[in-house]
């Protein structure tokens, strides 16, 4: 298990994605503002909908979101639901649960928790489905987390994952030793990056059934965006300061984009694994 440090060991910095595990001790806004950033994306969206249909979602059930941020999710899953269900958005964060409040309570059927993943606090059996999208990459036993999403799952029920292969993100450029040693950093700075290639697995080890995997390919040409999501100028930064690459080659790979954005020929994607299951 990795525990959030860069490839030389040494402590990242806050606003790294992996520090997606703890935003309390972080400045939230800077997190919110990714998110937003991110949903405002039709690609995000397109995925999205994919695991809202693999939650089976029938009018008056009763549906969570764990990990849900800003709670725009647990606002989806409420129109789905209509007003006889209910949507409850649960997220480790004080900061999270309170944005999602203030911007979603106003709704009648959804309801806001801060909990951990391991443990949710709802009682057995109780959803007819439950779903956390690019989060157990960021928990320090996604085991745990699983078994508890069992519990609280009704038989029958579905369960759907959806996190992101970080090692796998590429983006086209002329210095592809420098790309990957800045993938390395922002992958390395998650609890569990590599998780995504054994949730398959992980899945029906644990008895559930139907279960399927997919991959999501999230495509962009948009440089802004895709420096936002991942705060790649603070990881060129890290990675220098760090003195895993020198200052000329990451200015030097930095311009590349930027030309090849002005020229509209920036180039990036990442997957998303899928995986959902049925409790038996
Ligand atoms: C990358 S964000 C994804 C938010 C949301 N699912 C979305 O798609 O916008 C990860 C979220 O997981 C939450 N989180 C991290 N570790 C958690 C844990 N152990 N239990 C519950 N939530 C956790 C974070 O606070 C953050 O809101």
């Amino acid at each position: 298990m990795r525990v959030i440090v860069s490839d030389k060991d040494q402590p990242v910095l806050d606003r790294q994605l992996g520090a997606f595990s703890a935003v309390d001790k972080t400045d939230a806004n800077d997190f919110i503002e990714r998110l937003d950033e991110m949903h405002a994306l039709d690609v995000f969206r397109a995925y999205k909908k994919f695991t809202f249909d693999l939650m089976n979602i029938a009018s008056g059930a009763r549906v969570a979101d764990v990990g849900c941020g800003t709670g725009e999710d647990v606002s989806s899953l409420a129109d789905l639901v209509g007003p006889s269900g209910q949507a409850i958005g649960l997220d480790l964060s004080s900061a999270m649960i309170a944005e999602a409040q203030k911007r979603h309570a106003d709704k009648g059927n959804v309801s806001f928790l801060q909990a951990s993943s391991e443990g949710l606090g709802l009682p057995d059996n109780e959803l007819d489905a439950i779903r956390a999208d690019r989060v157990l990459i960021h928990v320090q036993n996604p085991e745990a987390t699983l078994a508890e999403f069992i519990r609280v799952t009704r038989p029958g029920g579905r369960i759907v994952l959806s996190e992101p292969d970080m090692h796998g993100f590429w983006v086209a450029s002329d210095d592809y030793g420098t790309t990957r040693l800045l993938v390395n950093e922002i992958a390395n700075s998650c609890v569990m990056p590599y998780l995504p290639r054994d949730l398959w697995t992980m899945m029906r080890d644990h008895g559930l059934k139907d279960v399927r995997c997919s991959i999501q390919t999230l495509t962009s040409s948009d440089i802004k965006a895709v420096s936002k999501v991942l705060d790649l100028s603070l990881v060129v930064k890290m990675a220098v300061s760090g003195g895993l690459v020198s200052e000329e080659r990451a200015a030097k790979w930095g311009d590349d984009l930027k030309v090849r954005a002005e020229n509209d020929r920036f180039a990036a994607a990442l997957s998303i694994v899928v995986v959902s299951g049925t409790k038996a």
